[in-house]
């Protein structure tokens, strides 16, 4: 999967992108955590608030994508930023905290990843961890549909086939023989979205990025067009030029 983000894309939804990741960070117990880990830190807007939260801490955040983390440097902070794959980063000391906001759902085989994560953690430490349900939704399964009248790699046709994200029973039955509590729950925020196409615009900077980019230039704008028109259907815009877009949000908090 390509990985170019566009962190001012990614951030035109600000406030509804950071408003699980506070929430996740408030149902953390801990006093004084020495080593936290950001994985998927992106721009580093949410590994900024783990150093304020504990400033005590030696926070590093963990990403793929070079555009996010050259992002994330424009901001002077105490983080270390390393660019790597979650799924070949080790630590090099077990992290009290591993925190994750919006990224492990880019990853599969969860049920290898979250348990080799815990494993990872210091005594008493902790895996706080929160991902979209987005899968299942009208944006995401109309994408699928309409790629299918478009020539695209094999590789990202299977990748979109099936959820990443399993059910919160599946994280629990997965977690609980490992760690001490094990937290879950979910959110569906009724986001409000402002402006013209803006449930495209949503998706752009976040689940529809890896299928524009397996697109030609022309296959994209003919893609985009027949989209846009069909998420007109499914999320219309009222007179006050707002949208409803119901997004659910699965969230995790493992104590060892
Ligand atoms: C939706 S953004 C979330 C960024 C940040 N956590 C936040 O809450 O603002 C997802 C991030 O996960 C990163 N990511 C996705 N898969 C990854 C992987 N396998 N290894 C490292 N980073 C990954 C992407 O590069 C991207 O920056």
């Amino acid at each position: 999967m390509p990985s170019h983000w566009d962190p001012q894309r990614y951030l035109q939804f600000s406030d509804q992108r950071l408003r699980p990741a506070v929430e996740l960070l408030q149902r953390i117990r801990l006093d004084a955590p020495e080593h936290i880990v950001d994985l998927g830190c992106g721009a580093g807007n949410v590994t900024r608030l783990l150093a304020e939260r504990w400033p005590a801490a030696r926070v590093t955040g963990v990403d793929h994508s070079r555009e996010m983390l050259d992002r994330a440097r424009t901001t002077a902070s105490t983080v270390a930023w390393v660019e790597a794959h979650v799924a070949d980063w080790t630590p090099a000391v077990p992290p009290d905290l591993i925190f994750s906001n919006a990224a492990l759902h880019w990853l599969e085989d969860h049920h290898v990843l979250l348990p080799r994560l815990v494993a990872g953690l210091a005594d008493g430490g902790c895996l706080a961890v929160q991902m979209p349900r987005s899968w299942g939704l009208p944006s995401h399964r109309i994408m699928r549909e309409l790629l299918n009248e478009f020539d695209t790699p094999e590789e990202l046709r299977r990748r979109l086939a099936h959820d990443p994200v399993g059910s919160p029973d599946t994280y629990h039955g997965l977690l609980v023989g490992l760690v001490r509590k094990v937290d879950i729950w979910e959110t569906e925020y009724l986001q409000v979205l402002e402006g013209e196409d803006a449930v495209v615009e949503w998706v752009s900077g976040s689940g529809l990025r890896p299928v524009l980019s397996a697109l030609s230039d022309e296959a994209r704008d003919e893609f985009l067009a027949a989209y846009r028109e069909k998420l007109r259907a499914a999320y219309p815009m009222d007179e006050a030029g707002h949208t409803l877009y119901p997004f659910r949000r699965l969230f995790l908090v493992a104590r060892c």
